[in-house]
């Protein structure tokens, strides 16, 4: 049932997709990996995806409004500026950065480019499921990899699997649902003994909220010298600006090439195209997103404390946490008293992932919380 103007309108695109030619078969059903929310937002608290809450900055949020006027014009020309501000902040050459609707259509790109018709796409379970969306429609071999214990990538199996077919391997770091790290240097092994047949991808959408340690360190900032490597980021987090859609990744030449053959003409809109160069430069507003997270994240290890909760070590701006309950019993829950938590992720079937809000917002989480019939007792139902 089509219950609100948004939704209906959601719906009517996932369908003109389906008519367009690609040379893939066409992905039918909107993605589910993100919701649709159903009715109008008033009212619902939004802690199911993972935004920056506060974003974007004031200096982005004026480059927005004075972009409007331009909106009757094709924004391609901008493209190639873009590309160099990000080429510039990760000091590669522009032939290195390929711009996407979002890391999502990375993503789509990069399955499409080197999953499809048979060959193997190889991912963590639970990770974030664009990559796997997208692998299954266009014939990937699709290849599930547990996490560990302590949540990180069980890179172990997944060099098996990619000695014994090569393929895409998807590694997400931190990884969402998780907000767990995979250490650097086993990485570092693991990249090392992929066979050349394989193509590994990291997805870096939460690196500005990764806690500097030994065990984390970027593939840009860092860089290793493996052509092998895709580095994908994101402007949807840190820097406020899910819904402008902007998402990016460096790798070699030859294989953004052939991941750009999978891209949408003119796939970045006006109004980010110069917004985006703004946020990566408005140093001061990222670093004060950054310590904004940080509190809050340790705002919710207290809360949680308090409550004898021991939710997974998060370095990112989401906390997953087991409540040894069935999660869609929780998520129901929190639904019924108009707060939106993320979603289900098999195989974690009791974990729920909060987004972190404002403190206001979680303020209400824990109020709603309070009200769950086992909050009490939760290790010993
Ligand atoms: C790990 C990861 N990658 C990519 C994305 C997609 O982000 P976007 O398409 O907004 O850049 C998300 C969104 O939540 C994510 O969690």
């Amino acid at each position: 049932m089509i219950t609100s103007r948004r939704a209906f309108l959601r719906f009517g695109a996932g369908a003109a997709a389906t008519t367009a030619s690609w040379p893939l078969k066409a992905v039918a059903a909107p993605p589910r990996f993100e919701p649709a929310r159903g009715r109008d937002s008033d009212g619902l608290i939004f802690l199911y995806s993972n935004e920056n809450a506060y974003g974007p900055s004031p200096k982005v949020a004026d480059t927005l409004r004075a972009t409007v006027e331009s909106a009757n014009r094709y924004p391609r020309l901008h493209y190639q500026d873009l590309i160099e501000q990000i080429s510039g902040a990760h000091q590669v050459a522009p032939e290195r950065v390929l711009l996407g609707c979002g890391s999502t259509e990375i993503l789509r790109m990069a399955a499409f480019a080197f999953a499809a018709h048979g060959k193997q796409l190889i991912y963590a379970l639970p990770t974030f499921e664009a990559i796997e969306h997208y692998s299954r429609p266009v014939d990937a071999k699709i290849t599930g990899v547990t996490l560990t214990s302590g949540f990180a990538h069980d890179l172990d199996a997944m060099l098996a699997r990619a000695s014994e077919g090569g393929g895409l391997v998807y590694i997400c770091n931190p990884n969402n649902p998780t907000a767990s790290l995979t250490p650097r240097s086993d990485l570092e092994n693991f990249i090392a003994q992929l066979p050349t047949s394989a193509i590994v991808l990291i997805d870096e959408a939460y690196h500005h909220y990764a806690r500097t340690s030994g065990m984390y360190a970027s593939f840009l900032d860092r860089p290793i010298d493996d052509e092998k490597v895709i580095v994908a980021r994101t402007f949807s987090k840190v820097y406020g600006l899910a819904g402008m859609r902007l998402g990016y990744a460096i790798a070699s030449p030859k294989l953004l090439r052939q991941m750009s053959s999978f891209s949408n003409q003119d796939n970045i809109n006006a109004m980010v195209t110069q917004a985006a160069a703004v946020a990566l430069n408005d140093s001061d507003s990222t670093r004060n997103f950054i310590q904004r997270n940080a509190n809050d994240r340790q705002e919710f290890f207290n809360q949680a404390m308090a409550r004898a909760l021991k939710p997974i070590d998060s370095h990112t701006n989401f906390v997953m946490m087991n409540t040894f309950h069935p999660a869609e019993e929780v998520i129901q829950h929190f639904r019924k008293n108009n707060i939106m938590i993320g979603r289900r992720f098999p195989p974690m079937d009791t974990y729920i992932r909060v987004s972190l809000g404002r403190p206001e917002e979680m303020l209400a989480f824990w109020r709603v919380w309070d009200l769950l019939p086992f909050s009490k007792n939760i290790m010993h139902h």
